[in-house]
């Protein structure tokens, strides 16, 4: 494909509108904040919660710390080069980046280098339509306090016997990269996806250089994140959404943390309940949780690897004060819906990052939790996403 033409290009970015992300970039922050405000609203009063005013992200632009783009093609000449971005607004065609104002700057400058050495050292691209060829995605990561990256190469088969050949050149082009940004390399890896999907990873890790994980401090904390582990990607804010959620947690009560990824909520409220399990499905982010707790020496954490909805039947009945729900966009399913209505739990701390299935389960909940209040926060500034803490309390 040719490289496609966003028919409106903004000041702000040449690719808007066009990769679909900054939906909001012809906006002031001002506007962005009080629609997404007005949004949350009109969802979640008319049944009968008070929203309160959304709390802005301290910064804008930059703000991203995860970046997972595909790989696509771009004609040159009588063949194709390798190409790398978001894909085109409902298409799978994918944009030629050249630049992101929400990515953090070390990614992007890491991001178009790896683009450029892939086409370089002729590594053909993966082509969903035939299965064949082998670079698929490209996942960075970045710890804000530590300004360590990971770098993830997804790719449609098992690591190139001269895989060391090619590190010859990837490891100075990205020290290249990163010269005068904050960044620093620590690792990349090879995720293997041989299948048919639109799943990014296959799951099947394999090293390439340095380590497979980056070291990140939030607030007191520090953990270990890696490729396939659930890590919030603005570090800017995550701090005052998780201090929304702790203010509803009641004093020495004891917790849930339902869909804890790596218990990054499970340790913060640590201080302020007695006891707190968490409930994960991902064995490596469970993995990840245990090791944050015992580095951190937080003895009353504990976690617990498994779907939601299979423990929740039994830890309803085990008298727990509070729950802590921070489910995936679809929301909470019906199994755990059955569990929370029949439980003791005397209240709920919602952290939704999808406000019409936040408003959808707040009907639900509705008979026997009355929602107490809900804050959205801007976790996502300049695109359409606005993440909310709702309280409610048992009837
Ligand atoms: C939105 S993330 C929240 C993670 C964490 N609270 C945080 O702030 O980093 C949702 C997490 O729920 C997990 N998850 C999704 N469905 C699940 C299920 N049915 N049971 C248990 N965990 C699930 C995902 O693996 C992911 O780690």
């Amino acid at each position: 494909m040719t490289e496609p033409k966003s028919p409106n290009a903004h000041p702000g970015c040449r690719h808007f509108p066009l990769c679909g992300g900054c939906t909001f970039l012809a906006h002031t922050y001002v506007e962005e904040c009080y629609r997404k405000e007005s949004h949350v609203r009109d969802l979640l009063t008319p049944m009968g919660c008070r929203v309160e005013r959304i709390l802005p992200s301290p910064r804008q632009d930059d703000w991203r710390h995860k970046v997972q783009l595909p790989f696509g093609k771009i004609r040159s000449g009588k063949g194709h080069l390798p190409t790398l971005g978001c894909y085109a607004t409902g298409s799978h065609d994918v944009v030629d980046q050249k630049e992101c104002r929400i990515q953090d700057k070390a990614l992007s400058n890491i991001a178009w280098t790896i683009r450029d050495w892939a086409s370089r050292e002729k590594i053909p691209v993966y082509d969903e339509r035939t299965g064949s060829g082998y670079l698929r995605h490209l996942l960075l990561r970045k710890a804000h306090s530590t300004g360590e990256i990971l770098v993830g190469l997804v790719c449609n088969g098992p690591r190139p016997l001269h895989y060391r050949a090619l590190l010859k050149t990837l490891l100075p082009a990205c020290e290249k990269a990163l010269r005068g940004t904050d960044g620093k390399l620590a690792g990349i890896v090879q995720d293997v996806n041989t299948r048919n999907t639109n799943v990014v990873l296959g799951g099947e890790e394999v090293p390439w250089w340095g380590r497979n994980w980056i070291k990140e401090k939030l607030g007191p904390y520090s953990f270990h994140v890696e490729l396939s582990t659930f890590f919030q990607v603005n570090p800017y804010q995550t701090p005052h959404l998780y201090d929304l959620a702790k203010a509803a947690v009641p004093h020495g009560s004891r917790a849930l943390d339902a869909y804890c990824g790596m218990g990054t909520i499970a340790l913060w409220i640590s201080d302020k309940a007695s006891q707190v399990l968490g409930l994960e499905e991902n064995p490596r982010s469970v993995q990840a949780a245990r090791a944050a707790a015992k580095a951190n020496n937080v003895a009353n954490v504990d976690f617990a690897c498994g779907d939601v909805a299979e423990m929740m039947p039994k830890l309803a009945h085990e008298g727990w004060d509070v729950v802590v729900l921070d489910p995936p966009r679809k929301g909470i399913d019906e199994r755990t819906f059955a569990s929370l209505l029949e439980s003791r739990i005397e209240r709920i701390v919602y952290v939704s990052c999808n406000p019409k299935t936040l408003a959808r389960d707040m009907e639900l909940l509705h008979e026997v939790y009355r929602p107490l209040y809900a804050n959205p926060v801007d976790m996502f500034p300049r695109t359409e996403h606005v993440e909310t803490v709702a309280v409610f309390q048992r009837r």
